[in-house]
């Protein structure tokens, strides 16, 4: 691959990173989703991944409520089900 053709790849990449469209993916739009998770409700947290939401969406639902995490990944079920329980402790 040409150099120039290289730096404008890069370039594109370092510029999607920075982006505030991300910035709003990850940390604006979620809080905004969770806030409507309520005490007892059943969640279907699909793609969970390592379980980036998993923690907040639990205390969320309460005692009462029910959160299932599904990915269709094994080792992400794992890491999911390890950052869960590093924080029932
Ligand atoms: C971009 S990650 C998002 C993970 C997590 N929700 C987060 O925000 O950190 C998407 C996840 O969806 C999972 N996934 C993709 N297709 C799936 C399917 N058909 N059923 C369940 N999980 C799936 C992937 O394995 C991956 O962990």
């Amino acid at each position: 691959m040409k150099v120039e053709n290289r730096q404008k790849i890069l370039t594109g990449i370092i510029q999607a990173v920075n982006s505030p469209l991300r910035h709003y993916m990850f940390f604006e739009s979620p809080k905004r989703f969770c806030k409507y998770v309520k005490p007892g409700q059943t969640v279907l947290d699909l793609g969970c991944g390592g379980g980036y939401f998993l923690v907040d969406l639990a205390k969320r639902v309460g005692a009462n409520g029910t959160v299932y995490a599904v990915d269709i990944e094994e080792l992400c079920i794992g890491l999911a089900r390890k950052r869960f329980q590093s924080t029932q402790n």
